[in-house]
């Protein structure tokens, strides 16, 4: 152990009206390691951060980077000293290329003082291409997927050449392949002696990762342990200060009717093409395969969203044309899409608002919005969620990351609909939160809602579908039942060229 750590944050504390994000945290970091930190939703990780690169101050305490006291610090000066950060929230310029959005983080002076665009790009692409990302440095950020963007991120973020690195739930969006790829990359800044702050609530990856871990809870340092003398139920004892049963309550449900039904159904410009399946009543069918095999242009296209200009889509049924979203929602199917970080909060509403949104139809009698049951509705999704929100009157703004994502979900649970397509439900959701909604989803299912869930977590497909298609190259390339699924059989579907 070196004396003296990269770096030293001791007894920070910071209060927001009302609410103690951080409590007398502390936390170090040494060069040369990669440091996990840990907590449930709300437990004062990213307020930790963005103390650390000079975003907010926080109320007491002191950070020292290489012994010395910074004081006052700004994020010029943090980046000045070589602390980088990769946020929750993404922080992409839409309207540029992925080449200037890697610039703003790695060059010094303006984006548009005179400089030499073709050495830009290729150090771009050089960036994009050690990260595994398959994009051009030309492409236009808006024009990126979810997970490309937060690729994106990650490459401005290593071009930083940061001594201190910090991951803010990089992974989120990623699926496997990609996060084996960043996991190379964060190991070789390891070994050049940066030191790396890791946030995740995937929790085995930890053992891949990371160091150390600190756990955080309630605004305050629970512990801190080497990596390899910790397990994952003692990990997630701290975390949530007591023993979590069953991760996967997956019940049992007889099938009902065929509620949504594709027949060769696709769409050309998402690239979409002859899907036929089957979703039944009652049913929580599981869409596995890597990015960009097509899982969320499916669920924008029975959405509306890309409406699907080949095959057939039934529901219950009938046939129908589904040319947009109100068409989509007219039928009775909800979408909660991935992108949840941007579009799914409004920030400036209340909590309240947010998660009666969708449903303003049932909370509005002859247009006067009731507000009462409306609160009702807000209260009970916060319960059952476990949002952590000073009230339902906070504004969506106030919550942490993992707590908006739960509020974006509540509102589409809260508007009942026959089919219900997840993308990604528990994205950045933390463990006990995650189950919750896992018992919710089956709750809904035993209630005769038809659920098609995408998700890149293998334990969770696995877990939590009744049957498992697996799509690569906008196609279905197989079907499973539960009982005959492995991550195996699952994977090498998913990547058969
Ligand atoms: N600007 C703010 N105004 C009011 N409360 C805030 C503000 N920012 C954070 N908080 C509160 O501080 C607490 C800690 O939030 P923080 O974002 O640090 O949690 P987190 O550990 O990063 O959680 P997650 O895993 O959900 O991202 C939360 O209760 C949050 O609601
Ligand atoms: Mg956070």
């Amino acid at each position: 152990m070196t004396d003296n750590p990269l770096l030293h944050a001791a007894g920070l504390s910071k209060a927001f009206a009302g609410v103690q994000a951080l409590d007398g945290a502390s936390f170090e970091l040494r060069s040369g390691e990669v440091h996990a930190l840990v907590g449930e939703n709300g437990a004062g990780k990213s307020t930790l951060i963005r103390i650390i690169t000079g975003a907010i101050e926080a109320d007491e305490g002191s950070i020292l980077l290489d012994g010395e006291t910074l004081s006052h610090l700004t994020p010029q000066e943090a980046r000045r000293r070589g602390i980088a950060a990769i946020y929750q929230q993404p922080q992409i310029f839409p309207e540029l290329s992925a080449a200037e959005n890697i610039a703003l983080g790695c060059e010094r002076g303006g984006l548009w003082r005179l400089i030499d665009r073709s050495a830009r790009r290729r150090r771009a692409g050089q960036l994009l291409e050690r990260i595994g990302a398959r994009f051009s440095p030309d492409a236009i950020a808006s024009d990126l997927t979810m997970p490309e963007q937060q690729l994106l991120e990650i490459a401005r973020a290593i071009g930083a050449d940061a001594r201190l690195l910090i991951m803010d739930e990089p992974t989120a969006s990623l699926t496997e392949a990609d996060v084996e790829n960043l996991f190379r990359v964060i190991g070789e800044l390891r070994d050049g002696g940066a030191g790396v702050i890791y946030i995740s609530h995937r929790l085995e990856e930890l053992p891949v990762i990371a160091d150390r871990v600190t756990v955080l809870r309630d605004g305050r340092t629970i512990a801190t342990r080497a990596m390899p003398e910790i397990d994952r139920r003692e990990l997630i004892r701290l975390m949530v200060g007591r023993e979590l049963s069953a991760v996967f309550p997956k019940r049992e449900i007889e099938p009902g009717v065929t509620a949504l039904e594709l027949r060769g159904a696709g769409c050309t410009t998402s690239g979409v093409s002859d899907v036929t399946l089957e979703l039944r009543a009652g049913e929580i069918l599981g869409l596995a395969g890597l990015v960009g095999a097509g899982r969320t242009e499916l669920a924008r296209m029975i959405f509306g969203l890309t409406p699907a200009d080949e095959g057939e889509i039934r529901v219950h049924g009938e046939g129908v044309r589904i040319e947009s979203p109100a068409d989509a929602i007219r039928l009775g199917i909800a979408y909660v899409p991935e992108d949840r970080r941007r579009h799914g909060v409004i920030a400036e509403l209340p909590v309240r608002a947010n998660t009666t949104l969708a449903a303003l139809d049932e909370f509005s009698r002859y247009g006067f919005l009731d507000l009462g049951r409306e609160r009702d509705t807000a209260a009970e999704y916060v319960a059952r969620l476990g949002i952590k929100t000073a009230s339902v009157d906070a504004e969506a703004a106030t919550l942490s990351g993992g707590n908006q994502q739960k509020v974006a979900l509540g509102r589409w649970l809260a508007t009942k609909p026959a089919v219900l397509i997840l993308d990604e439900p528990t994205q950045g959701i933390d463990i006990g939160a995650k189950a919750e909604i896992h018992r919710l989803m089956g709750d809904l299912a035993a209630e005769g809602m038809a659920i098609l869930m995408i998700s890149s977590e293998m334990p969770e497909i696995l877990g939590m579908s009744d049957r498992i298609a697996v799509m690569r190259g906008g196609r279905i390339v197989g079907l499973f039942d539960r009982a005959e699924a492995t991550p195996e059989r699952v994977l090498e579907l998913a990547l058969k060229e």
